[in-house]
């Protein structure tokens, strides 16, 4: 997948808000150190490990590819890359209204660890919570 091709699929993921990545920005983050894609047909997920901790820096599911399973397998493949890269602590931000990737970060064990007031900025101009979500280095990975 080019970087246009991940910057599109973001697009189209996220609907404006918030603010898609560029191209540009997702060569800059993928070159940056320890990070990673993972990536199958209709969505991606970008990590990043620093020491032992790992952080979900974006995932991305196109809306014709939803409700099949693609994003909790991202999400999967996204923690066995942390792990391989020896994460003990696994690290994402939400938007409190996000419902969605709420359920299906719970379902993987994530637990909220931290509250960032007005941190996305919304469509409507707005701005809204986000979870700040860690995921215990017993929990279990659904299986896909
Ligand atoms: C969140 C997102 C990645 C989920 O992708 P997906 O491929 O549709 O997810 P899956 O089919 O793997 O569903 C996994 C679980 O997520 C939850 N879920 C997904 N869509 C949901 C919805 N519309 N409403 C409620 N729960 C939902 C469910 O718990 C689901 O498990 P189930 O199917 O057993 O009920 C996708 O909706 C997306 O890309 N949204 C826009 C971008 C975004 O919000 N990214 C996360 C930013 S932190």
């Amino acid at each position: 997948m080019t970087f246009e091709q991940m910057a599109a699929l973001h697009a189209r993921s996220f609907d404006g808000a918030p603010r898609p990545w560029t191209g540009a920005e997702f060569r800059s983050i993928l070159e940056g150190a320890g990070t990673w894609l993972v990536s199958v047909e209709g969505g991606l997920a970008v990590g990043r490990c620093t020491l032992d901790e790992a952080e979900l820096l974006t995932l991305a599911v196109s809306p014709e590819f939803r409700r099949r399973g693609l994003g909790r397998r991202l999400l999967t493949l996204h923690e066995a890359e942390a792990q391989a890269r020896e994460a003990k602590t696994l690290y994402l931000e939400v938007s409190v209204r996000n419902h969605a990737a709420l359920a299906l970060y719970r379902s993987h064990g994530y637990r909220e660890a931290g509250r960032r007031t007005g941190y996305y900025a919304q469509a409507d101009g707005g701005r809204t919570d986000a979870l700040v979500m860690a995921r215990n280095p017993g929990a279990t990975t659904p299986k896909v």
